[in-house]
């Protein structure tokens, strides 16, 4: 099947002012990722914070530009669409829907309103407008709440609105930020249904980002993104989840299964619980058998206590604080040796 999204070797670096040493530090916030979705599939994305999930996101959603890589969605090149192709793209091709209640909402127009908005943008008929309208906020359970505005609604109800706001010009694709962050389980457990409702009965192509690793229950597969890489994919092993079979087995016996994801070139990261449970520090040793590949760990590079690289987990590059430091004085010392030699005695209080 074509994909509707195809991301290769995707790069974001922000240039940011401030950061934990330094300013002006570049931060990658995604390094070289790859991800394919195909048109109708339903993908969870999770990670720890900082490893780039919103960056993705709002990549894919026209909201921020890659800085190098490849990003199609729908055969668009998002990398080349001029600010006004985006701009349209935004409105007819994705719908958002945000962590915050408050970000989705306008909040003195009821629901009914809210989800008109994206259509009077676009100049359907309002008539038109108000009948969709209707019929999204039923498919999402609000037919009792069309008049409410989001500040009589709660927080569950007020994401449920969203959901049907980002429907409302039968977008290719929806994107949700951590829908579920501000919510509990219950209605969090809600919320993924209604998704995936709608992803059965409208077709649509859905990304959710999620702290929840629950979340596999209500997807087709899970990505794991570590360090502004797609790293690790869960599928699930058991046939799929109907959740309106009222026989249906109990969540607690699917099986799952996490594949370690293989870019373009032929690279995986292995997750650290591995490197650490065989000690193997920065080198590998690869050996093709029957099996398949075995990496083993290489005398001499072995796993150091200390971690080796200079990375925070949310992927920022930074300078270690006491070398830095070490470098500063090391630096003014030389300064002063020279002033003193050029006569700047008196004005060494610097
Ligand atoms: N606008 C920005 N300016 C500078 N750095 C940013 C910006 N947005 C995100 N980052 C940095 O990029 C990295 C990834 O962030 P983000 O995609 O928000 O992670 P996540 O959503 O997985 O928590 C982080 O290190 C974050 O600090
Ligand atoms: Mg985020």
């Amino acid at each position: 099947m074509e994909p509707l999204i195809t991301c290769e070797n995707l790069v974001k670096i922000y240039s940011s002012s401030i950061s934990r040493f330094h300013k002006g530090v570049e931060v990658v916030a995604l390094q070289g990722l790859d991800l394919t979705v195909v048109q109708g599939e339903m993908i969870g994305i999770v990670g720890e914070s900082g490893s780039g999930k919103s960056t993705l996101l709002n990549i894919l959603g026209g909201l921020d530009r890659p800085s190098a890589g490849k990003v199609l969605v729908a055969g668009a090149n998002l990398l080349e669409m001029s600010a006004e192709e985006l701009n349209s793209y935004r409105l007819e091709k994705v719908g958002f829907v945000w962590q915050q209640t408050t970000r989705n909402l306008v909040p003195y127009l009821s629901a009914l309103e809210n989800v008109q908005i994206p259509m009077r943008i676009q100049h359907v008929p309002e008539e038109q407008c108000r009948q969709r309208a209707t019929q999204l906020l039923d498919i999402t359970g609000l037919t009792e709440r069309l008049q409410h505005l989001p500040g009589q609604l709660s927080g569950g109800e007020q994401q449920r609105v969203a959901i049907a706001v980002a429907l409302a010009n039968q977008p290719d694709l929806i994107l949700a930020d951590e829908p579920t962050g501000e919510l509990d389980t219950i209605t969090s457990a809600r919320i993924y249904e209604i998704l995936r409702k709608i992803n059965r009965d409208l077709g649509a192509t859905l990304i959710i980002v999620s702290h929840d690793p629950g979340i596999s229950r209500y997807v087709d597969r899970v990505v794991l993104i570590r360090d502004g890489k797609t790293s690790t994919e869960t599928v699930r092993v058991t046939p799929e989840v109907d959740f309106h079979d009222k026989h249906r087995q109990p969540l607690e016996a699917d099986k799952y299964e996490e594949l370690l994801m293989l870019d373009s070139v032929g690279r995986v990261q292995i997750p650290q619980s591995m490197l650490e449970a065989l000690n193997i520090g920065s080198r590998v040793r690869a050996e093709v058998n029957q099996e398949g590949i075995t990496l083993k760990p290489v005398e001499g590079h072995v796993r150091s206590t200390v971690s080796g690289d200079n990375t925070f987990k949310d992927g920022s590059i930074y300078m270690e604080e006491e070398p830095l430091e070490e470098t500063r004085q090391t630096l003014l010392q030389k300064f002063k040796n020279l002033w003193r030699k050029e006569g700047n005695e008196n004005r060494l209080d610097i």
